[in-house]
């Protein structure tokens, strides 16, 4: 008989490409079996960036449903064929690409889109998609979700008396600090911004993707009343669960009240006083959530920024600073590893959120599940 693999498909706010990963969860601790990246055709690209910026018609939304889905369907199905021939996959974990993410107010909710039917027709695997609204609609925030995950990998590998800190470095900052044999206690919640204001800004001044590992950034020292006037943001004081993304902390939020002084810096000095921003903001929400000898690890393309990982290692002394490739998650794949998690969670009918994380009133099985066709 062949041995149960699940595939988790992952988008992030960064909206680099979609991570598709395998995983055998059958052993106490996760096995990465195969991995694919599909980027997003440029088209379907700029069309997600223009609909987080400034929203869609209803018809455009439909559209870009259906042209995310079949991305997400290529990608699930190119990973398909590097399925060993000793693992058969039960289901596939599809995120989907948030483009609207509403925590707070009368009318919370949250929007990924990528059609989970394309994904079926493209693999004939049963899908799990629409992972975070049960959980709103018990009060929690839908977010973090992959705390959880954290928690069933790094829990059984940490001391019992000791704690420790799963940082993952996408567009936005999310960290879980977890107390092994007590998932009540466990905190997960976005500290801000990692990549996300880097990305925009280089993109605008450069028109490069990235800051390659950081390299920009070191050319030039952090500006300190541009750094105080971002670390004033009300967000940052506020106490966790807490969730942001892109359509809050974007260019125009940058500039917003502090054109002049943006402007009349070097881009350079803008570009390190955001990096710094990310690590300082780290940091300080790490301080007031987790003890000062709990070891951090790393997960996320963050972890390719050197310059960031630097500053952390610093800021965050004396705690330990690692990549989780040390307790056995390759850092780039720990994201979409946990959506591959959370569809067996939901396929065995087990919780997939940490309600102490996400602030739900109960604990949940999350996801729609999709089926291929009967017979
Ligand atoms: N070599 C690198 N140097 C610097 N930053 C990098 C590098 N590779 C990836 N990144 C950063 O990681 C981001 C993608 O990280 P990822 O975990 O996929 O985020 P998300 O979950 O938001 O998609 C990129 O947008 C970029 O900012
Ligand atoms: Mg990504």
């Amino acid at each position: 008989m062949k041995t149960a693999a699940f595939m988790g498909l992952m988008s992030g706010t960064s909206m680099d490409g979609i991570d598709a990963a395998l995983v055998d969860l059958e052993s106490p601790q996760p096995l990465l079996l195969a991995t694919h990246r599909e980027p997003y055709p440029e088209p379907v690209r700029a069309a997600l960036e223009r609909t987080v910026r400034e929203g869609a018609s209803l018809r455009e939304g439909l559209g870009l449903d259906v042209a995310v889905g079949e991305c997400f369907g290529r990608a699930a199905r190119a990973l398909l064929e590097h399925c060993p021939e000793t693992h058969q996959v039960q289901a596939i974990g599809h995120h989907g690409q948030t483009v609207l993410h509403v925590p707070e107010g009368d009318w919370r909710s949250t929007l990924q889109l990528g059609d989970p039917a394309r994904v079926v027709a493209a693999t004939g695997v049963p899908v799990v998609a629409d992972f975070r609204r049960a959980d709103m609609a018990y009060g929690g925030q839908g977010a973090p979700l992959a705390s959880a995950f954290h928690y069933a990998v790094l829990a059984p590998q940490t001391a019992p008396d000791s704690a420790c800190v799963v940082l993952n470095l996408g567009g936005i900052a999310n960290a879980t600090v977890i107390f092994p044999g007590q998932p009540g206690r466990t905190v997960g919640f976005d500290t801000g911004p990692a990549n996300t204001l880097m990305d925009a800004w280089i993109q605008r001044c450069r028109g490069l993707p990235h800051d390659h590992e950081g390299a920009w950034a070191r050319s030039a020292l952090a500006d300190a009343s541009l750094l105080d006037s971002l670390l004033a943001d009300p967000f940052l004081d506020r106490r966790p669960p807490r969730s942001t993304g892109r359509e809050y902390f974007n260019l125009d939020w940058l500039v917003r009240g502090r054109e002049s002084l943006v402007e009349s810096l070097a881009p350079a000095v803008v570009a390190r006083t955001l990096l710094e921003f990310s690590a300082v903001s780290i940091s300080n929400a790490l301080d007031e959530t987790s003890p000062q000898d709990a070891d951090v690890w790393l997960c996320g393309g963050g972890v390719h920024n050197r310059l960031l990982c630097e500053s952390l290692t610093e800021r965050l002394y004396p705690r330990k600073v690692r990549t989780t490739d040390a307790v056995g998650v390759p850092a780039a794949w720990m994201e979409a590893m946990a959506f591959a998690w959370l569809a067996r969670q939901r396929m065995l009918g087990l919780p997939g959120n940490l309600p102490s994380v996400t602030g739900a009133a109960v604990a949940l099985s999350l996801g729609a599940v999709y089926l291929p066709p009967v017979g």
